[in-house]
């Protein structure tokens, strides 16, 4: 399905600079890192496609809810009696109060709007409208909350909002392959850090598809991960990354290199040996290593603003070794993310002077310049 979409505002010749062939294009127009404008073209276009809006597991239990998003992408989740996730339109179909408050929770058996106490059933239809029982004429089928196109893939929740992208299967093209072995829907979130970081969503992105700031500003990623030792991959979906080696002596990625829990069952010696760093367009970056998975959250709240939920996600047996501790991966990311951060909040202060230009990208770039050709197509209004 393709809709027909309005072009971005942005300037044309530094829209056709981001999209010449690798070696001669540009980063997008300043504009696009800078101007709200830009930024509610965002929302309306790309974030309101498929994206990624949590872990499936955050949603404990039958009658388990939770609202996502905001305004016109408002996502209202809820685990039904089926123990399936589904997503609502966060709307109510009376005068349009949202059901919980952007990022609330609760857990109970209907799902009941606040302002005047509709109930609704867990699947969405709606079972009570106080005061309507002698109105007639009135028929509770037709006013249900609106369904959204949900996906759980591997523990991952994806909504489509506007419920015009693609296929999922397309869009998820060629991952399958990739993510499936490490069984991400059977690994426990042990750990997660929340960071609110002054930069556009985008410079998170394009900082996470390169390793060419590692010996920079990563002396301890560097250490066990060389930043060349790796290569980016070309998939046929949305979604893009690539991959590293380790030394031989490191097990996992950790300060020591040591690994402090069970490598996941069933990988491959290549996937025992590397880390594979994907981009689930457009939000949500997945971190495969041999013994943890990693996943950074984004939700975008501001032109500048950005919120990251990093989480780390163990198997199980690495939980019942009794001195479980996964410090060992969380500290180094950590450490690492701050770098990161500090390196991309640097980057949205420098490009918000109006001296600020697109500049070009180093060979060691081909995976920034994949996010930045799949940005600037939708800017044209095109997949
Ligand atoms: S707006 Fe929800 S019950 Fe009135
Ligand atoms: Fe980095």
């Amino acid at each position: 399905m393709f809709k027909q979409v309005t072009p971005a505002p942005v300037p044309a010749d530094d829209l056709a600079a981001a999209l010449a062939p690798f070696g001669q294009s540009r980063m997008l127009p300043r504009e696009a890192y800078v101007d709200p404008a830009v930024f509610e073209w965002e929302k309306g276009n790309i974030f309101s496609g498929w994206h990624c809006v949590g872990h499936a597991a955050d949603l404990d239990g039958v009658g388990a809810q939770k609202a996502v998003g905001s305004g016109p992408n408002g996502i209202l989740l809820v685990r039904g009696e089926d123990n399936q996730v589904r997503a609502f339109a966060n709307v109510c179909r009376h005068r349009g109060h949202e059901m919980l408050a952007c990022g609330g929770s609760a857990k109970r058996r209907g799902i009941v709007c606040p302002y005047h106490s509709w109930s609704y059933k867990l699947d969405g239809q709606l079972r009570k409208a106080p005061g309507f029982d002698a109105t007639e004429g009135f028929d509770a089928g037709q006013f249900g909350l609106t369904e959204l196109r949900l996906v759980n893939w591997h523990g991952y929740l994806f909504v489509d909002p506007s419920g015009t992208d693609v296929d999922f299967a397309d869009h998820v093209a060629g991952m399958e392959d990739i993510v499936g072995p490490y069984r991400p829907e059977d690994l426990t979130v042990v750990a997660r850090h929340s960071y609110e970081l002054e930069t556009n969503w985008k410079v998170i992105v394009e900082n996470y598809q390169e390793c060419y700031h590692c010996s920079a500003i990563h002396p301890e990623l560097s250490k066990i991960s060389p930043p060349t030792s790796g290569e980016n991959i070309d998939l046929p979906g949305d979604w893009m990354g690539g991959w590293m080696s380790m030394i031989d002596e490191a097990e996992t990625m950790s300060l020591s290199g040591r690994s402090g829990g069970v490598a996941i069952k069933g990988l491959s010696e290549q996937e025992l040996r590397t880390v594979m760093y994907l981009v689930g367009f457009p939000n949500l970056l997945v971190s495969l290593h041999p013994d943890y998975v990693m996943t950074h959250l984004m939700t975008p709240l501001a032109v500048d603003r950005t919120h990251v939920e990093c989480a780390w996600s163990f198997p199980k047996e690495a939980l019942e070794k009794p001195d479980f501790d996964p410090s060992y991966a969380v500290d180094f990311w950590d450490l690492t993310n701050r770098q990161d951060w500090a390196a991309c909040e640097s980057v949205q202060r420098g490009l918000s002077s109006p001296h600020a230009r697109p500049g070009p990208l180093a060979p060691d770039e081909d995976g920034v310049y994949q996010f930045v050709t799949r940005v600037a197509r939708a800017y044209t209004g095109t997949r």
